[in-house]
This record gives structure tokens, C-alpha cells and sequence, in this order.
């Protein structure tokens, strides 16, 4: 049996804010059958994660493309892949059947052609919703967890800041550290997103950066005894409003600096010498260096969502045709929590 497989391609390297127009989709013919001996599989996507790295494998140059493996440079014209949550369609592998739901790297488009070293894993749904394995127990979920649980090492009582904090990682970091008993203020970029922490989501306080003329006064008037962790997500001028409110031996988990991604001018230049008096620990990490937490991660993470102490806050929209504006989106601030694109039905 054949099918039509449409995916998403940069048309060209993007080394600004991305545009739709960067994006195209380009239709292909599927065969669903596979050659035996390759352990291959077709998979049918049903979600697909909409992550803001991606934009760095979209440039021309990038420092991102050497440490890991995942995040290396995209080619014009050829397929994407990134997260995402999609049905076994035929398999080869021994170890997947089909039917399966599986998680891990797919391509933004209809189908995904898997080899063995794509990484997947089988996905059991414990009842709960399947786009959940994109978002609060995917790779946003475990990046808040490891971030704030094993960079950040809190202690109860402690004040955490979190920028992008409406956002897919940041909402999730505000809530752990509230369950966790900390103080947690959050800045977002409008009145909607503030309100929806403080109201929704149960964070002290929240501020829109936007309103702000000045960020490091902004933060002292949020923080008068100073900031023991800082979540960053957006570097540039946050952080270095957020090293000067810093407490002695602070802690900043670096998470993502998306102010920078889309305008490397707007590169950040925190004090140093705040840093060593302070004697601050400012630590950039990424998900695979803190698997040995990952089942910690889980646990904990299912039990609070069977519980309803975790609010999840997704923004989906629906189609393969919908992957350019969904992930542009990112980079205006109009999604609120996960932004994933359904491309199928469950
Ligand atoms: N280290 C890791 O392993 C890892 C894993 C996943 C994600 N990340 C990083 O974590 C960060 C958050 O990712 P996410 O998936 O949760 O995305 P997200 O926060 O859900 O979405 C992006 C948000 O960033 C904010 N933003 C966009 N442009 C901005 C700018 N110029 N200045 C300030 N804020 C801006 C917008 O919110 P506002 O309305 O608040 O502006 C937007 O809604 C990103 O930097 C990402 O690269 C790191």
C-alpha cells in the first residue's frame, strides 16, 4: 500500500526571527512496507513537539552543532526531525509491533521511516492523554525537573526566578518549585500569561518584561532579599538583571537563552565581578548528561498529574500544514505552555 507523506523543509538556512515563508511542505510517496534486516520501521506521527533549538540547526552556522548529536545542523530541503509521540504503522524490529505508541525523534511530517538508532521507546499512556508524552512528561517535563531538582539542588524556603515562565519548560519549573516549597516569581511577556501564573498556576508573584523599563529594579522590587536560583531561559538582558539580584552562592541553571537565538547582538554580558564575590554557580546543561534522575522524573511527575497537582498547560494546534506557524510562534510569544501540532488523531 502506498500513502502520500507531506513534511516540513527549511527552504534555507535562517539565521533571524523564522518566517512561515521559510518553511515549505513537500509531498512524497510512501510505500508502507519495509525491506527486511534493517530493524526499520514506519511510524505514523500523531504529535510533534515544537521546540525553540531547533531554530539553531536552521542557521548557517551555529556553535550548537558540534557537542550533541541531536542538535546538529538541518540541510535546505530535507526532512526535520525532532520529538514527538506517533503510532508503529510496520516494523521490522523485534522489539516494536504494530500499533505500538512510541515515543522519541520523528519527522515533522506525516510519516517517520525509523532506523534503530533513532532512539524510540515504547509509550504506556497510564491513562492519561498521549500529547502529555510531548509535553509534561516529555522533554519539557524533564528538563524543568532536571534543571531545577539537579542543577539548581534547592533547598526548602529558597527564592527562584523563571523567565519564559508561561512557557512549555518555565510554567512546569514554577510549579515543581512550589510543590517543592519554595518562593517562586515568574516573568512572562503579557498581562494574560502573568495573570495565568498567579492565578492558575499558584506562582507568589509574576511580571510582564515588556512593561519593565528597568529589569534590574524590577527584580529587586520582586525579590528585596535577593534571588537564590535563577531558571533562564531567555538570557540577554534578563540575566544580567538577574546576577546583579543574586544571593551569595546563587545558583542560575542555564536552560535556553532564546533572546539570543534569533539576534546574536543581544548576547549577554553578566558582571563577573558580581559573580565571583557572590561566588555564583552559573551552569548551562542539557537533558542527557541527568538521565540517572529520569525515572525519578517520571514518577514523581505521573503521581502529581494523577493527583491534579500539576496543571498542564498545552497550546496545540492541528495539521501538518500547521508546523511553520506553530513553531514561529515560539519566537513571538504567542504560544501559553507546550506548543505541539496534532498531526493525527489518537
Ligand atoms: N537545556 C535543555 O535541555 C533544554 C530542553 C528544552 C528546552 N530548552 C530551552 O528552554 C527554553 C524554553 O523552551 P520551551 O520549549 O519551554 O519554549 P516556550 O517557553 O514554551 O516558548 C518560547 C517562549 O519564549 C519567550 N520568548 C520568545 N522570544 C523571546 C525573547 N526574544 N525574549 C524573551 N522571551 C522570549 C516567549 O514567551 P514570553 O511571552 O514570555 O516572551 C515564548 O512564548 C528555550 O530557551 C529552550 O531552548 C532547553
Amino acid at each position: 500500500m502506498e500513502v502520500t507523506n507531506r513534511y516540513t523543509v527549511i527552504k534555507h538556512h535562517i539565521n533571524g526571527a523564522p518566517e512561515e515563508s521559510d518553511f515549505e511542505l513537500k509531498p512524497e510517496t510512501l510505500t508502507l512496507s519495509i525491506e527486511p534486516g534493517k530493524k526499520e520501521m514506519i511510524v505514523k506521527n500523531l504529535y510533534i513537539s515544537m521546540d525553540p533549538f531547533q531554530i539553531n540547526r536552521m542557521k548557517d552556522r551555529s556553535s550548537s552543532y558540534e557537542p550533541i548529536k541531536y542538535s546538529g545542523s538541518l540541510i535546505p530541503g530535507e526532512a526535520i526531525y525532532g520529538p514527538g509521540v506517533g503510532k508503529v504503522v510496520v516494523s521490522d524490529n523485534p522489539e516494536f509491533k504494530k500499533d505500538d505508541i512510541v515515543s522519541g525523534y520523528l519527522s515533522w511530517g506525516e510519516y517517520t521511516r525509523t532506523k534503530p538508532e533513532y532512539q524510540l521507546t515504547k509509550v504506556d499512556t497510564m491513562g492519561l492523554p498521549l500529547s502529555y508524552h510531548s509535553g509534561v512528561l516529555g522533554v519539557s517535563g524533564f528538563t524543568a525537573y532536571a534543571g531545577f531538582f539537579d542543577v539548581c539542588k534547592p533547598k526548602k524556603g529558597e527564592k527562584v526566578f523563571v523567565s519564559s515562565a508561561s512557557g512549555s519548560v518555565g510554567n512546569l519549573v514554577g510549579q515543581y518549585a512550589k510543590l517543592f516549597g519554595c518562593y517562586v516569581v515568574g516573568c512572562a511577556g503579557s498581562k494574560a500569561k502573568v495573570d495565568l501564573l498567579k492565578e492558575k498556576l499558584g506562582f507568589d508573584e509574576a511580571f510582564n518584561y515588556k512593561e519593565e523599563t528597568d529589569l534590574k529594579s524590577a527584580l529587586k522590587r520582586y525579590f528585596p532579599d535577593g534571588i537564590d536560583m535563577y531558571f533562564d531561559n531567555v538570557g540577554g538582558k534578563m540575566l544580567e538583571a538577574a546576577i546583579e539580584n543574586m544571593n551569595t552562592f546563587g545558583r542560575v541553571a542555564v536552560c535556553g537563552v532564546i533572546s539570543e537565538y534569533t539576534n546574536q547582538d543581544k548576547r549577554a554580558g553578566p558582571s563577573m565581578v558580581d559573580v565571583v564575590y557572590r561566588r555564583l554557580t552559573i551552569r548551562g546543561f542539557l537533558i542527557p548528561d541527568h538521565m540517572h534522575i529520569y525515572n525519578d522524573f517520571f514518577s514523581t511527575t505521573v503521581n502529581y498529574l494523577k493527583n491534579g497537582k500539576i496543571q498542564v498547560l498545552e497550546d496545540i494546534s492541528h495539521g501538518v500544514e500547521s508546523i511553520p506557524s506553530a513553531f514561529v510562534s515560539l519566537f513571538r510569544g504567542s504560544n501559553v505552555g507546550k506548543k505541539m501540532v496534532q498531526i493525527a488523531d489518537d
